[in-house]
């Protein structure tokens, strides 16, 4: 395990930070008489019964789909494999559409979706079911068998929800590539999958400005073998090329097929996604999600997390290309025939307040971001908010990353105008689902805690050994039971898998996370324990931007640690050594962060370089991430140096002044 982390200084700061926090906020007693779960009795005693019969939780939770072929067994648990609803047979895509596409809700509204430049759309579920049923046609006259993966790049505009449930309809995997990411990131990836096709955009509109995504994907699939055709779906009109017997338009493919598509009757484990993260090793991980698990999860979780009513207007600023926009933007919120807000562009274009302003005009009532928008948002200034009317606003939400008390006040009090309750929610890319949250109209909140764990989920803080910790003792976040929405492996690699999540503690799914419970049975996260940094709410792996880093010909070796940052949470801190003909200078600073932004992506730049004529090292050579931690957050060493080989390298460390 990873750990001189644990008692690294953003973490006793974290500690003693949170520690001082005693106010409490329970719903308002008319939130709570309509909410779906109205006391905190009501809850224990959910918990309880879960708790003590989990397959019979489980069991009635999935009576509620479609199902073509009813389970035998609700749980198959062979540690750490695990098998939910065995022997049944359903569709994800049909329960997420046609269901709602045969009932009172044919006109109501799935997707609402607002262009960057102000264009709107909206997809009722009757015609999302036509667009999907069309297009999963386009998938099967392209050659795509149930099982395959079919890669998914492109911006936040509805036909990425129409080519994911596109996929889900015929039984193919899809591996969604958020559009920030490289020719280089989008290859490893369709690589590690080994997708047969590649579903992406001409472009995307960002800030105004608008980027070619299609020449990205050209870069990227002179490297792929594995892909046999791309379609191209227009959205900025870029200038493309369009490859004879590779490429497709979207739109010519569309306009030949039938908009009637049987689903498939995939079984209940039938892999759905592929969605690749990051970790403290090596490359990215691909987090395999199957099907009927998931949906009971992340239809359910959705339905009593956000308390969603058929009258509710659901924006969540998630892209689609994270596990956010997978559960929380796509899936759950389509299974329980919501209503979707979907914004294409960034939140301070053309202004800061455009959040503000699109909450106004759609009467949006529930609203889920993340700390680092929030943050942004205290910086830019009340008047961008407080000049719209946000009083449609019923319920507030975050996810991503601890959200620091302040920020939780700021979004109380200015967004929510003290009237929504916020459901700060704790889930990860594997979890599929989220694990940790307050239930609206139950769940006093505290601001900085995730609560208490959903019914049915058993979560726990643990010692090194595995004993439970005291309260407030910290620890590390585990989760000792299985649940319908867990990963099932690492896409080909049950080794890593087992590595991973299962060999820190026996019989436990270790996070990754630091944790501790307060005395009511609040769960507080202190932060990764691995190498893995959050940064504006997204996962990195150090590792993978040192590896970036070191492929530039003039860097010999580097160093990524993180240090807290007002707006993104933390940011990204480089030390690096260069090779002795090479001289470290402002040019080949800039040049570093666009290799970086070359091999992973813009947010994977480090913020700061400092350039090291060597790392300190312990005796066996392992780099003393914690002492260049210490460097980078206060630019002092105080912690425990007996095991550095070498003391002069320290001196050269601290801040830089531009050379
Ligand atoms: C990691 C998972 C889940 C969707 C977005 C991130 C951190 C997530 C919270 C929260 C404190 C949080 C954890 C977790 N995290 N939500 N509410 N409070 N920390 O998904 O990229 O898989 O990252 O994000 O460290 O392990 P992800």
């Amino acid at each position: 395990m990873a750990t001189d982390e644990t008692t690294s200084k953003e973490q006793t700061g974290s500690i003693s930070s949170v520690l001082s926090e005693k106010r409490k906020f329970p719903p308002s007693a008319e939130f709570s008489k309509n909410a779906h779960i109205t006391s905190m009795e009501e809850y224990e005693k959910l918990y309880a019964a879960a708790a003590a019969d989990p397959d019979k939780y489980w069991g009635d939770l999935a009576e509620k789909f479609h199902w073509f072929k009813k389970w035998d067994s609700v749980l198959d648990w062979a540690p750490p494999y695990a098998k939910w609803f065995s022997g049944g047979k359903t569709n994800i895509c049909y329960n997420a559409v046609d269901v709602h596409a045969k009932s009172w809700r044919k006109n109501k509204a799935a997707i609402i979706w607002e262009g960057e430049e102000g264009p709107q759309r909206v997809l009722t579920y009757g015609e999302l079911h036509r667009q999907v049923s069309k297009f999963a046609n386009v998938l099967k006259i392209a050659g795509i068998r149930p099982g395959d993966r079919v890669a998914i790049y492109m911006g936040m505009v509805p036909e990425l929800i129409i080519a994911v449930l596109a996929c889900a309809r015929v039984g193919a995997v899809h591996n969604v590539i958020f559009a920030g990411f490289s020719a280089h990131a989008i290859s490893e990836r369709v690589n590690d999958s080994r997708a047969k096709m590649v579903i992406c955009a001409d472009g995307t509109r960002r800030r105004g400005g608008s980027i070619n995504l299609k020449n990205i994907v050209d870069e990227a699939i002179v490297n792929t073998p594995s892909v046999r055709s791309v379609i191209v779906l227009k959205v900025t009109g870029e200038k493309v090329h369009m490859h004879d017997g590779m490429d497709h338009w979207w739109h010519d493919l569309m306009g030949l097929a039938m908009d009637e598509c049987e689903p498939a009757e995939v079984d209940a484990e039938h892999p759905l996604f592929v969605l690749y993260t990051s970790g403290s090793t090596g490359k990215p991980k691909g987090i395999l999600h199957t099907t009927a698990g998931y949906m009971v999860h992340a239809a359910n979780s959705f339905k009593y997390v956000f308390d969603i009513k058929d009258e509710d207007i659901y924006f969540c600023t998630a892209d689609v290309g994270w596990i956010t926009g997978h559960s929380y933007m796509a899936y759950g919120p389509l299974l329980n025939g919501a209503t979707i807000l979907m914004y294409e562009g960034a939140p301070n274009y053309p202004q800061w307040d455009r959040f503000w302003d699109i909450i106004n005009r759609h009467k949006v009532t529930i609203l889920y971001t993340a700390p680092t928008a929030i943050r942004a948002f205290i910086r830019a200034g009340n008047e961008w908010v407080t000049k719209h009317n946000l009083d449609s606003l019923r319920l507030l939400g975050t996810v991503g990353e601890p959200i620091n008390p302040e920020a939780w006040m700021w979004y109380h009090r200015i967004v929510g105008q003290e009237r929504c309750p916020i459901v700060d929610t704790w889930w990860q890319t594997e979890t599929g689902g989220i694990m940790v949250s307050p239930l609206p109209g139950a769940t006093p909140t505290k601001p900085g805690t995730a609560t208490r764990p959903l019914p049915g989920i058993m979560v726990d803080v643990v010692r090194k050994n595995g004993d439970p910790c005291e309260a407030n003792e910290g620890g590390y976040l585990v989760i000792k039971k299985p649940w319908p929405s867990m990963l099932r492996t690492i896409y080909g690699d049950n080794a890593r898998y087992e590595k991973t999540y299962w060999s820190e503690f026996k019989d436990m799914y270790f996070t990754g996370d630091g944790a501790r419970k307060d005395e009511d049975g609040y769960i507080w996260i202190m932060g990764r324990v691995d190498d893995v940094v959050n940064v504006s709410g997204h996962r990195l792996g150090t590792s993978e931007v040192e590896s970036a880093l070191v492929s530039y010909e003039a860097v010999a070796e580097a160093a990524v640690v993180s240090r807290p940052d007002d707006i993104k949470g933390n940011a990204l801190v480089a030390f690096v050594t260069l090779k002795d003909e090479y001289v470290g200078d402002m040019n080949l600073r800039e040049a570093l962060r666009n290799h970086v932004a070359k091999e992973i992506g813009p947010i994977a730049k480090p913020d700061e370089i400092r350039w090291a004529k060597g790392l300190p090292k312990t005796r066996s050579g392992k780099i003393m991430r914690r002492l260049l931690r210490e460097l980078a957050t206060s630019n002092e060493v105080k912690g425990d140096v007996t095991t550095l080989e070498d003391f002069g390298v320290l001196e050269n460390l601290r801040d830089q002044e531009d050379d």
